[in-house]
């Protein structure tokens, strides 16, 4: 049986909404509540979740059974908050609740590429043509995009790997922007499992408003007077 640690502990500075992003309101409802409707409807039962320490959450309330703890100072001391609340399962599968478009699937298929590997992140082939350049802007390299990904959650881990992968010093921690990088440096192996750009994290007010218009597309209309 796979656990869920949510993570919806950052602050959304970026936002700038005045409050944790987790906690700010995308089609009437917190960001962090869409996360939670996929994972039920994937039927994964244990959810923990990490949020900011003191009383940014109120009035939030947690759906039974979701477990809730503080999370940590970055992202991925966060998920280890999580992960220390959560001894008991063998799979475990790391979402960011800035990313309120990601449906069951996500949850399904990533868990289910665990059996070829330690960890199966979702990913979106890159679009983009993507160059590397060094501090002056003068551009150094540009990459073979067919071998690039876009990385982003669910990420699904083996229970022993992302236990060797968190435990790091704190600096190496602040350094993750995922945590299948963590994994990667402790010698586990890593599958990209495919996603859509739709499963976008909401970093930005443009973002939040990008997220709104996917969101209408998918909730049924009200019947035509
Ligand atoms: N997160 C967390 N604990 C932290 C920092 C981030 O649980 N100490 C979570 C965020 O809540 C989010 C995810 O990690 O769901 C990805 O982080 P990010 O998009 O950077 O969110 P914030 O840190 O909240 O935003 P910002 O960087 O703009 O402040
Ligand atoms: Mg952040």
């Amino acid at each position: 049986m796979a656990v869920a640690l949510v993570v919806a502990a950052g602050s959304g500075e970026r936002l700038e909404a005045g409050r944790p992003k987790a906690f700010v309101a995308l089609a009437g409802r917190p960001l962090l509540d869409w996360s939670l409707d996929a994972l039920r409807a994937a039927e994964v039962q244990d959810v923990v979740v990490a949020v900011p320490r003191g009383p940014h959450t109120a009035p939030w309330a947690a759906p039974p059974g979701v477990l809730v703890v503080p999370g940590g100072a970055t992202r991925s001391a966060s998920v280890r908050a999580a992960l220390a609340a959560a001894p008991w399962s063998e799979e475990v599968v790391v979402h960011d609740a800035a990313r309120p478009l990601v449906t069951p699937e996500h949850f399904i298929a990533t868990l289910g590429a665990l059996a070829l590997a330690d960890c199966a992140v979702a990913a979106a082939p890159v679009t983009d043509t993507i160059k590397e350049a060094d501090v002056h802007g003068v551009v150094t390299a540009t990459l073979d995009r067919s071998r690039l990904w876009a990385i982003q959650t669910p990420q699904a881990f083996r229970r022993g790997a992302l236990e060797r992968a968190l435990d790091v010093d704190d600096a190496v921690l602040a350094a993750a922007t995922d945590d299948a990088w963590l994994v990667e440096r402790a010698g586990g192996s890593v599958r990209v499992v495919e996603s859509t750009p739709a499963n976008i994290k909401v970093t930005t007010r443009h973002d939040l408003r990008v997220a709104e218009t996917l969101l209408a597309d998918r909730l049924p209309r009200p019947p035509a007077a």
